[in-house]
């Protein structure tokens, strides 16, 4: 594993960071069980990953607890989030404290390293930054969290307004930010700042769907042809990023969109979603690997640098009995 600083919390966190939502939520998204995901859990640990993305609202908390609860406290960075419900613009910043609360002993933990406000819309923001903020620094002094984060509403946010904003308030040391392959514009619009400001950054995204799932990457590029927005052939091609698996280049697609990000100046932490073992190990080697081949980030850069907000799965389309991301 590699290592890294997060940011200016100096927390030294692993580059392959466990996402416990998503769809998969370490498999219990895909009808796994509890034993299961503590296992994918306990597989990332023996592979050098020490830092852990979960949330009040993914219902990893106490999987990810009892998984963790035979480390030593000060080898693990816990990230957790308050409930979607605190970033309406009228709830009570006593909501995010009993959130924190119960985070807390779900996960069995004396503090959580990074605690979230989760899925931001940039109307909240003012809200996020004024009530809840001040609120939840309170319990920070009191030790029950290190440092606050904010993640943002891909779908709902592909500008990424919101984050902008966060990372010139000195409240937040850590952002979530989407980013991948074919939603590129944090290069241009964030990561400029997250390195200014020593902002942490937890990169998402980097596959979900869109790469994980064919069917879904055609019918995006004839939606994109048809739009006039990617070249007619990329939208006719039943590969249409094969060009990226080649001798010195990718294994596979979803390889090369781990290292598209991993590699991204101002990404800290690629965090990665699975409730595969198989999944896990290869995620991981291929978060270890060196970039892409230049030519190919080139041409990344030129088919896809101009497209905003794709691949950004909304919750809704997951099936009800997930619980998204
Ligand atoms: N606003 C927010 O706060 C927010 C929003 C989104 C995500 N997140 C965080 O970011 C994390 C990562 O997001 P994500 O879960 O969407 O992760 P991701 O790594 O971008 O995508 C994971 C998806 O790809 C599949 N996959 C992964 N590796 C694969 C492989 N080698 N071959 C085939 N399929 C593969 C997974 O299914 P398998 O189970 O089959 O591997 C899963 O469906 C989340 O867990 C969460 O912690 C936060």
């Amino acid at each position: 594993m590699d290592y890294t600083t997060l940011g200016r919390t100096g927390l030294k966190v692993s580059v392959a960071g466990l996402g416990c939502g998503g769809f998969s939520r370490l498999g219990l998204g895909t009808g796994k069980d509890e034993a299961h995901a503590i296992e994918i859990i306990c597989a990332a640990l023996d592979l050098g990953v020490n830092l852990f993305d979960t949330a009040a609202a993914y219902g990893t908390e106490p999987v990810l607890g009892k998984a963790l609860a035979g480390t030593a406290r000060d080898k693990v960075v816990i990230c957790t989030k308050a409930p979607f419900g605190v970033s309406n613009p009228d709830s009570l910043p006593e909501r995010a404290v009993a959130s924190l609360d119960r985070s807390l002993k779900e996960l069995q933990t004396d503090y959580i390293d990074v605690y979230q406000l989760h899925g931001i819309a940039p109307r909240a923001y003012d809200h996020a930054v004024n009530a809840l903020a001040p609120a939840l620094l309170r319990e920070r002094d009191k030790g029950k969290f290190r440092w606050l984060g904010i993640t943002e509403t891909a779908p709902g946010d592909p500008e990424h307004q919101m984050t902008q904003r966060a990372v010139k308030d000195d409240a937040w040391g850590v952002v979530m930010v989407a980013f991948h392959m074919m939603h590129q514009n944090g290069r241009r619009l964030v990561f400029p700042l997250t390195q200014e400001h020593r902002v942490g950054t937890l990169l998402m995204f980097a596959v979900r769907n869109i790469f994980s799932k064919p069917d879904r990457l055609r019918a995006t590029m004839r939606e994109l042809a048809d739009d006039g927005l990617v070249p007619r052939e990329l939208a006719d091609n039943p590969d249409p990023l094969g060009f990226l698996v080649h001798d010195g280049g990718a294994s596979s697609l979803i390889d090369a969109a781990y290292r598209f990000v991993r590699h991204e100046p101002g990404v800290d932490v690629v965090l990665f979603g699975t409730g595969e073992p198989a999944h896990l190990k290869t995620n991981i080697a291929s978060i270890l690997k060196p970039p892409l081949p230049e030519t190919d980030r080139v041409r990344l850069a030129e088919l896809f640098g101009h497209l905003v907000g794709v691949g950004l799965d909304a919750p809704h389309l997951s099936p009800p009995s997930r619980r998204p991301a």
